[in-house]
C-alpha cells in the first residue's frame, strides 16, 4: 500500500523532472529561436502544475503542521519560499517573452536559481511535511489528510477550468 504522502512525493518528482528539463533545454544543441520556444513551452506547463501543488500544500499540509507543532514558523517559511519560486518563474516567463537578442545570461541564472531553491524547498518539505506529520498523526488522520490533499487538487483544477484562478 502506498503511503499517505504518495501524491505529494510524486508531484515533487514531477517538479524536479520538469525543472531539470529546463536545464537540459539550456544546454541542448538548438538555435536561439528553438531554445526560446522549447523553454517557453516548458515554463507554460510548469507554472500551472506548480500552482496547483502549492495550493494543495498551503491549504492542507501547512495548516495541519501548524496545528501539530503549535507554531506558524515552518509553514510560513515554506509559504515565503513558494512566493520566491513564483517570482522566479514569473521573471523567467518575462525574460522568455522578450524579443531577440534574448538575455540568455539572465535566463540561465534564473533557471539555476529555480533549481537550487526547489531542491532545497522539497528537502525541507520532505522533513517538515512528510516526516513530521507521519510521526505525529494517527493512521486514520493520515488517511484523512491524504484525501483532503487529493480533493484540494481537484478543487484547484476545477477552479482553473472555470477561469477563476
Ligand atoms: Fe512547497
Ligand atoms: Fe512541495
Amino acid at each position: 500500500m502506498k503511503g499517505w504522502d504518495a501524491e505529494l512525493t510524486k508531484e515533487h518528482e514531477q517538479v524536479a523532472a520538469q525543472v531539470s528539463g529546463l536545464e537540459t533545454a539550456l544546454k541542448a544543441d538548438l538555435s536561439a529561436q528553438e531554445r526560446q520556444a522549447v523553454l517557453s513551452e516548458a515554463v507554460r506547463k510548469l507554472a500551472p502544475f506548480l500552482e496547483s501543488h502549492f495550493h494543495k500544500e498551503e491549504r492542507v499540509c501547512f495548516s495541519t503542521l501548524k496545528r501539530i507543532t503549535g507554531c506558524q514558523a515552518g509553514g510560513l517559511l515554506l509559504v515565503e519560499e513558494h512566493k520566491k519560486i513564483r517570482g522566479l518563474l514569473k521573471h523567467l516567463r518575462e525574460l522568455l517573452q522578450g524579443t531577440a537578442p534574448l538575455e540568455w545570461e539572465g535566463v540561465t541564472l534564473t533557471v539555476d536559481g529555480l533549481i537550487e531553491i526547489l531542491e532545497d524547498h522539497e528537502k525541507k518539505e520532505d522533513y517538515l511535511i512528510v516526516e513530521v506529520l507521519r510521526k505525529n498523526l494517527k493512521p486514520t488522520e493520515l488517511e484523512k489528510l491524504a484525501l483532503a490533499y487529493h480533493q484540494a487538487g481537484e478543487k484547484s483544477s476545477s477552479l482553473e477550468k472555470e477561469g477563476i484562478r
